[in-house]
């Protein structure tokens, strides 16, 4: 078993306590978490339940209120966005927050040349023009879009927009890999490309990935691992088959013994 075996490795992201309070609320609650190379874990829960915002907290979109968050056993609480994705967080961009107006390969291309910025592959042959290209290139034809390269992001549907933020992500080759439900809005035909590259990006046993996820199809096809978030409290963490059993979650999350409800039939 992936989880068991993975359990003697060093967590390469940890939580501890992480809480963070709006007002009176609070939306994430002493989450207290660790997250391994070579997992894929898939965090679910209700809406609301602050799944964004634990992902917000981690990639440091907002500040904790309370509690830890460690890099490879390195507190990295108070660091800005940039330095904990220099450090290998990376969790994809908002297109609004890039450059619209620019075309689609240009955009992966600044973001191959910001990886390649922080020190990384420094020997290797895309130090050269042609080859940020070439990789830049290689990023789009692995989420689908090398037909759409020339087209400004601003002009591409949701969808395709979805699709950039992953090759985006891609480009900057981070350690840890954070998708918050990357196929909503996508057409069913183009969800098999995102979930095919997930399931690739996970072969790469140095990697972790976090999947926030509502279809729980996909959660069973893909999680090695999954938490259970409800109210900003972790209320479940294991393997797929034994949370998706647990009590706890069939009534907290499914509602099957209130209503015999899929978790899909919540969150269409
Ligand atoms: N910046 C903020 N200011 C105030 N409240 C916030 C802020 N961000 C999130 N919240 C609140 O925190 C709670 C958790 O929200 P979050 O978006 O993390 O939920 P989620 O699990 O991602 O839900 P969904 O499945 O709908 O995406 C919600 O009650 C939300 O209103
Ligand atoms: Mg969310």
């Amino acid at each position: 078993m992936v989880v068991a075996a993975n359990r003697a490795r060093p967590p390469m992201l940890e939580t501890r306590g992480l809480t963070i309070r709006f007002g009176g609320h609070v939306a994430v609650n002493a989450v207290s978490c660790a997250f391994r190379p070579g997992e894929l874990t898939c965090i679910v829960g209700p809406n609301g339940a602050g799944k964004t915002t634990y992902f917000n907290l981690i990639s440091g979109q907002l500040p904790a209120s309370d509690g830890q968050i460690l890099l490879d056993g390195q507190d990295v609480t108070r660091l800005p966005v940039s330095q904990r994705a220099r450090r290998g967080i990376g969790r994809a961009f908002q297109l609004t927050s890039l450059f619209p107006n620019l075309p689609v390969l240009e955009n992966v291309r600044l973001a191959v040349q910001a990886r390649q910025q922080r020190g990384i592959d420094l020997l290797s042959m895309w130090t050269s023009h042609r080859g940020v290209r070439a990789q830049a290139e290689a990023c789009l034809d692995r989420v689908a879009l090398a037909g759409k390269r020339h087209l400004p992001v601003a002009a591409l549907p949701h969808g395709d927009q979805r699709k950039l933020e992953v090759g985006i992500l891609l480009a900057l080759q981070p350690r840890i890999f954070m998708f918050d439900e990357p196929t909503a809005g996508m057409s069913v035909d183009e969800v098999p490309v995102i979930l095919d590259l997930i399931r690739e990006i996970r072969q790469d046993r140095s990697r972790t990935v976090l999947l926030v996820e509502h279809k729980m199809d996909v959660v069973r096809s893909l999680a090695d691992r999954i938490i259970v978030l409800h109210n900003g409290t972790l209320m479940a963490d294991g393997n797929p088959a034994e949370v998706i059993a647990s009590p706890i979650v069939q009534q907290a999350y499914l509602g099957v013994a209130e209503a015999g409800a899929s978790a899909e039939a919540g969150h269409a």
